[in-house]
């Protein structure tokens, strides 16, 4: 059984209770049966995401995000806090192709990877507004990837993006959790705690939003490559190709893109989308950063 430290129930006039949440059948990346709301949710504070693993699109990008979460967190993690990444493509899914994925993100303590049925998942979705009618059923790649935070103690759930900064998602989790039923008046979606955020040019904020959660602009490794001096090491038109279109050059089987996926645990870099002008505003910025970084290595 999963531990929780909370001692109250969910309050009785809380909508989103044992009455709302379907107690659907779900199995984790190690073949645990669970119950969704009993064993899950109730009396727990829970991050709630719905991905599915071969996604080349956002969801790498969304799993990547939240591993940020789950370090800031980690000393509770387990205890009473939990994330739920929760499947979307079932049939695909199976739980070994779930823990393949968890370990290539590290996840550890109080982090499990689920699936169950798909219209149970389906279900699942609706009731916490993470589906489209249509546009859901229709693309795996367009699903929502915002997320919940909930605490079923005090009834409180809220919506978030995975690309905002893991400080004010890990603050805004790590808090709901003292609260009390007596307190849930108090808004959680407060932003106090949120410093001001100064001007940034397209190219920086791009990176931050899009890409730090997988890639630092110095030496070390994240999920991907650390990218400093990358605009050296690599053919400009090759790195605007990639990061335009990395599911395209991986399905051209480019040899320096399958060199990277092989060496990178074939974590796919998501396709975001990015027009040209994106793709130009963040060459820019990596070149600067780089420029920067030698700038202040030879004032040393
Ligand atoms: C989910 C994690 C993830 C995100 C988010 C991500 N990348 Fe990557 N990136 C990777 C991985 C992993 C690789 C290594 C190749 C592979 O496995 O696909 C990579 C490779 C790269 C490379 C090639 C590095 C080299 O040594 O040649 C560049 C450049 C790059 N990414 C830029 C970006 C930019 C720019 C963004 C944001 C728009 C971004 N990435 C977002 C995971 C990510």
């Amino acid at each position: 059984m999963l531990g929780s430290n909370l001692a109250w129930a969910a309050p009785e006039n809380s909508p989103w209770g044992k009455d709302y949440f379907p107690n659907i059948e779900l199995v984790d990346q190690d073949g645990k049966k669970y119950h969704f709301y009993d064993d899950l949710v109730k009396d727990k504070v829970v991050v709630i995401d719905f991905i599915f693993t071969h996604c080349g699109d956002t969801c790498p990008a969304q799993t990547a995000s939240l591993t940020k979460v789950y370090k800031l967190l980690a000393d509770r993690m387990g205890k009473d806090i939990f994330f739920y990444s929760i499947s979307i493509d079932p049939k695909h899914d199976t739980p070994k192709v779930l823990k393949e994925y968890a370990e290539k993100f590290n996840a550890g303590a109080g982090w499990l990877f689920l699936t169950g049925k798909t219209d149970d998942v389906t279900l699942l979705r609706q009731k916490l507004g993470l589906y489209r009618t249509g546009i859901d059923a229709a693309k795996l790649n367009e699903h929502k990837t915002s997320f919940m935070i909930g605490n079923d103690a005090t009834g409180q759930w809220i919506k978030r993006s995975p690309f905002d900064k893991p400080q004010v998602l890990a603050g805004l989790i790590g808090r709901s959790i003292s609260r009390s039923p007596d307190d849930k008046k108090e808004n959680l979606a407060d932003y106090s705690e949120s410093t001001v955020i100064p001007k940034l040019s397209k190219g920086e904020d791009l990176f931050r939003s899009r890409c730090e959660s997988c890639h630092s602009l110095g030496t070390e490794d994240g999920i991907g490559p650390g990218l400093l001096n990358v605009t050296q090491r690599r053919d400009r038109a090759w790195l605007a190709r990639w990061i335009k279109t990395p599911d395209k050059l991986l399905a051209k089987k480019d040899p320096i893109a399958i060199a990277l996926l092989n060496q990178y645990k074939k974590v796919l870099m998501p396709n975001f989308r990015l027009n040209d002008a994106d793709v130009e505003a963040l060459l820019i910025y990596m070149e600067d950063s780089s420029k920067a970084a030698q700038q202040n290595d030879s004032n040393k």
